[in-house]
């Protein structure tokens, strides 16, 4: 592993293991370091590229490039929608996980560290989400947006903020720190309408198939 890359990963392991929300503008900081080193893409295109892993490969977009027993850091790729030759736009937004309104189960700082960056709309709620099962509907009591640009980092709460990714300008990648995962978090991804309950995943990414698990 890159000296740079190691040096930050385990600044970052620490401040994680020490106390995250405390710590947390430290850790934005470390984070918007990596958009400027490029020891993170220096690392992702020797890894990926010389030594392919689909173990490494999690979606269309995304590839691991480290974790410990404290945290997970994976960078995900984004393509601009005039990229897409081929594809049906259903196709290609559920592939590259745009336009799908969802929350995480683990909390999650995200940086920008190559080109424009992708959009995202950003929806929080009070609501609590533990009874929420598919064709329930979910209020947001507020609503903003941003945009990942180099150096850009941000922190996604698990839980109870929901969010739209939509393409950027031109292809971009970002940089994700994923911490305190929770057993009784659950992910959901909305309908269209950004507000439907769509489909509903336990904290391991398993698909909830039963509108109540008491019907399965
Ligand atoms: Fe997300």
């Amino acid at each position: 592993m890159h000296e740079d890359f190691k040096r930050r990963v385990e600044r970052l392991t620490l401040l994680v293991k020490e106390d995250t929300e405390s710590n947390r503008e430290e850790i934005l900081r470390e984070m918007s370091g990596f958009a400027h080193k490029h020891e993170a893409l220096r690392y992702f295109i020797t890894n990926s590229i010389a030594k392919t892993s689909n173990r490494r490969l999690i979606s269309a977009q995304s590839f691991f490039l480290y974790r410990n027993d404290y945290l997970r850091m994976r960078i995900n790729a984004w393509y601009p929608d005039g990229g897409r030759v081929g594809y049906t736009k259903e196709r290609f937004d559920s592939f590259f996980s745009i336009n799908r309104c969802h929350n995480h189960s683990a909390d999650l700082y995200t940086v920008g560290i190559f080109g424009p960056g992708y959009t995202t709309q950003f929806k929080s709620t009070s609501q609590n989400l533990t009874n929420c099962h598919v064709g329930d509907e979910i209020s947001f009591d507020r609503a903003w947006n941003d945009q990942l640009e180099v150096g850009k980092a941000l922190f996604i709460p698990k839980g109870t903020v929901f969010h739209t990714q939509f393409c950027p300008s031109r292809y971009s990648i970002s940089l994700n720190l994923i911490v305190d995962q929770s057993a009784d978090c659950l992910q959901f991804e909305l309908e269209d309408d950004r507000k439907t309950v769509r489909r509903v995943f336990d904290f391991v990414g398993l698909e909830q198939l039963a509108a109540n698990p008491s019907d399965a």
